[in-house]
């Protein structure tokens, strides 16, 4: 490493000058490119059609971010932060459902999961089988009357469905047409909303239910976090989760599919972001883009962690999210709805701690509310007026003699067999 002493003077010059022309060439390049970047606002770009197709200006939004840098794992903010996230290498147990805290405490869900029943369908991909589908199923999937999944390979262990669309963000419209189409051929009559999410999506499917719950699912409409360009009457995020109607799902297949479905609805092996052309194609079936918000108008489907959303000043003013909104959101708490529905960018890990915060700590002494005819039904069943059919698997429900009380006894026997 001692060049040095076998050069002539005139190469140390000339390597001394080399040296400061790159220098020089470096500082000005980087003062040129600095000032340059710092006067073009890009964000103020967003939103305006200049790109030369809309899926540029939509890669931007869905997968690169970059004007928005955030170090923590646990709050990302697209999927490219997500994808080497594990979940739990061992099996996570779960508290047992007879256990006096909990006891009686999902009467009223029980009886809405009946009346308001929702499939879900679950986009995922091979390499997520194990590694994020699995914790859906485990976590909030088992709450769906009807839960899929829809992937490029057969998985029987989700079961994950194989569509035969190649894999990859590029074909995530396929697999939308392909989810919603396989539901309304296999379950059509088997529930009543029909709900996409992603297998980083949380869903509170009792909430779901409970907003579902006023609404008719004859009716075109369709809910999600609503997002306000491309689309005139706005469109749903894709990440936090869209529920179609029925009747929605119906005029989608029927009418969105076929061979003369309206321009609006791209072909299968078209499309680009599949939020904005399931949007786009679901307007020009005249399917409306519901609102979701509470009577406080807070927000119930929320294309990030909660972190995002609850705390005031996590993400900077000029962050995309702000101006996709379609409805004015508040920081802080009042963000977001007291029976919010969906969160986005869960890792594995969080969809458990999710799972034990919402459904198994309690502040003692608190109960929740329930709406007077909820409560008509928890008296009836206390009465034992209802028909007791809503069994939990190997549990029994045991009517004492003497007084009106419901006991309810898991079946040792059956246990023991399975
Ligand atoms: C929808 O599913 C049916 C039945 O499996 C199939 O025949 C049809 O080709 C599918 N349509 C599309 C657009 O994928
Ligand atoms: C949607 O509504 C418009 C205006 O009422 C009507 O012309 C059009 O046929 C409808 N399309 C569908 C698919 O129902
Ligand atoms: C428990 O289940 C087994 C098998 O289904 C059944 O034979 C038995 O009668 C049940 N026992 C009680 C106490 O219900």
């Amino acid at each position: 490493m001692n060049n040095g002493s076998s050069s002539s003077s005139s190469s140390h010059k000339i390597s001394k000058n080399f040296m400061i022309a790159l220098l020089m060439g470096m500082t000005f390049g980087f003062s040129f490119a600095y000032l340059l970047i710092s006067v073009v606002n890009w964000n103020s770009l967003k939103g305006i059609s200049f790109l030369p197709n809309r899926q540029s200006e939509l890669d931007e939004h869905y997968y690169s971010h970059d004007n928005y840098h955030h170090d923590s794992d646990l709050d990302p903010h697209h999927h490219g932060q997500l994808d080497s996230i594990k979940g739990p290498k061992l099996p996570v147990s779960f508290h047992d459902l007879e256990e006096i805290f909990h006891k009686d405490e999902d009467i009223v869900a029980r009886h809405l999961a009946k009346t308001v029943r929702v499939l879900c369908w679950v986009m995922t991909a091979p390499k997520n089988h194990q590694a994020k589908a699995k914790h859906v199923k485990e976590t909030w999937g088992k709450r769906c009357n009807k839960l899929i999944f829809i992937s490029s390979e057969e998985d029987k262990s989700l079961p994950a469905i194989k569509l035969d669309v190649p894999e990859g963000r590029d074909h995530l419209w396929a697999k939308t047409v392909g989810g919603f189409n396989y539901s309304y051929h296999h379950y059509l009559n088997d529930a009543d909303w029909f709900m996409k999410a992603d297998d980083d999506t949380y869903v509170i499917l009792e909430n779901l239910r409970y907003f579902l719950s006023t609404h008719n699912p004859a009716e075109p409409i369709y809910f999600g976090c609503k997002f306000k360009p491309f689309v005139s009457q706005g469109y749903m995020s894709g990440g936090a989760g869209y529920v179609l109607s029925k009747e929605a799902l119906k005029r989608f297949v029927e009418i969105g599919l076929p061979k003369d479905h309206p321009d609006k609805c791209p072909d299968k092996e078209e499309g680009g972001a599949e939020d904005v052309d399931m949007g786009s194609c679901l307007e020009a079936l005249n399917v409306t883009a519901g609102d979701s918000r509470d009577t406080l108008g807070r927000g119930r489907f929320f294309p990030f962690v909660p972190e995002h959303h609850v705390v005031p000043g996590h993400v900077d003013r000029n962050f995309w999210y702000w101006k996709y909104i379609y409805y004015p959101s508040q920081e802080g708490l009042g963000c977001c709805s007291d029976t919010a529905i969906s969160f986005h960018y869960v890792s594995p890990n969080m969809m458990y701690v999710l799972e034990y915060l919402i459904y198994h700590l309690r502040p003692y002494g608190i109960s929740s509310y329930v709406r007077p005819q909820d409560q008509k039904l928890l008296e009836y069943h206390h009465q034992q007026q209802e028909p007791q059919t809503q069994i939990i698997p190997n549990e029994k429900i045991i009517k004492s003699k003497d007084d009106n009380s419901i006991n309810i006894k898991r079946n040792e026997s059956l246990k023991l067999t399975n």
